[in-house]
């Protein structure tokens, strides 16, 4: 019986091999290198998607030239970057250099090739997004602005002084579609005005390094624009009443108090001195009408 079962297993192994054209076994297809990427120039890696396995286990093997070097070498490190990867540490990362890679797939039958991939380190550059934006609002000669601020992408294990990032923010009030975005320069901060109050804003900022690509926009963060931050309106004088010619007292009605503590003060100077009926005055040289409306022009009349 035992004897039996491992001839039979010999036989469909025979089998297996002679028919492998027919059984769907094949040689791997083509992989394809999808992307390349450095955070910061100086380590980098690249990511391929395998082909059909022809059926069987594969392994995938990288390798790469640099510029018009003979010598070929291997994926230093198929497992930092995830599965279908390779990572280029410090070591063997060379800025101003070309590579040239290409993804070998082998099973039993044979092997296949991605077609070469060229990578000039510099122009796969895709950041990381900056992180740490915090917004505030302020408030200077009567102008309520939102500050922004944030910090360039932690960078693990290099050094970051010779990386100079641009940046680009945008916001929009949380209601809208279109986001108005702002081209920062190589600050790590900046002052928006024009805002609506009232208002809740959404503001999002992305970084670029040299011809590389910008990030991923960093995650939103939220700021309500205090309502009313806006000088209080015009008052008006309603009317001056003197009961006994001997005193008078004037009254006016704010205007909007632009939703802060306001302060009135009646300021008045003494034009002239004359005679009035209703509101028509007259003295030794003019006639004329006191103007009600206007906090400068309170008007003293001796009856
Ligand atoms: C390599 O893969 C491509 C596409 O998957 C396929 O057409 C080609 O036949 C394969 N080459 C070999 C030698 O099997
Ligand atoms: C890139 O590498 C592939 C595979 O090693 C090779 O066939 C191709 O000629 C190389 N390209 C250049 C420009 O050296
Ligand atoms: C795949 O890699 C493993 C481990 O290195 C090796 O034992 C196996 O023979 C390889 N298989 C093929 C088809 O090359
Ligand atoms: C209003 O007056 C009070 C008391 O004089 C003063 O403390 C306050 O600063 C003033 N507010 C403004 C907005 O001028």
């Amino acid at each position: 019986m035992k004897q039996k079962l491992i001839s039979s297993v010999q036989i469909t192994l025979l089998l297996s091999l002679t028919t492998v054209c027919l059984s769907g076994q094949s040689f791997p297809g083509k992989p394809k290198i999808i992307r390349c990427r450095s955070l910061e120039k100086e380590t980098f890696s690249c990511w391929w998607e395998p082909g059909s396995d022809g059926g069987l286990p594969t392994n995938y093997t990288l390798f790469y030239s640099k510029d018009s070097e003979e010598k070929i070498y291997e994926c230093p490190d198929y497992r930092t970057s995830g599965p279908n990867s390779c990572y280029f540490d410090k070591k063997h990362t060379n800025y101003r250099t070309t590579y040239n890679i290409t993804v070998m797939a082998t099973n039993e039958i044979g092997s296949n090739s991605s077609d070469p991939q060229y990578v000039d380190v510099t122009c796969i550059v895709q950041p990381d997004s900056p992180v740490d934006l915090s917004l505030e609002t302020k408030t200077a000669a009567g102008i309520t602005y939102l500050w922004a601020k944030w910090s360039p992408p932690p960078l693990a294990d290099v050094s970051s002084n010779w990386h100079v990032y641009h940046y680009e923010l945008r916001l929009k009030p949380e209601e809208e579609e279109e986001w108005e975005t702002i081209s920062v320069g190589v600050q790590t901060q900046y002052k928006v005005m024009r805002l609506n109050a009232g208002l809740k804003y959404v503001v999002q900022v992305r970084c670029m390094l040299d011809c590389g690509e910008w990030s991923e926009w960093s995650p939103e963060r939220q700021i309500q624009i205090p309502s009313g931050q806006s000088p209080p309106e015009k008052p008006t004088i309603i009317k001056c009443r003197s009961p006994e010619k001997e005193t008078f007292t004037c009254w006016w009605k704010p205007g909007s108090d632009g939703g802060h503590p306001t302060n009135y003060t009646l300021l008045y100077k003494k034009i002239a001195s004359g005679f009035c009926a209703s509101d028509i005055c007259w003295n030794s040289n003019n006639i004329f009408k006191v103007e009600m409306g206007s906090l400068f022009n309170v008007r003293r009349t001796n009856l």
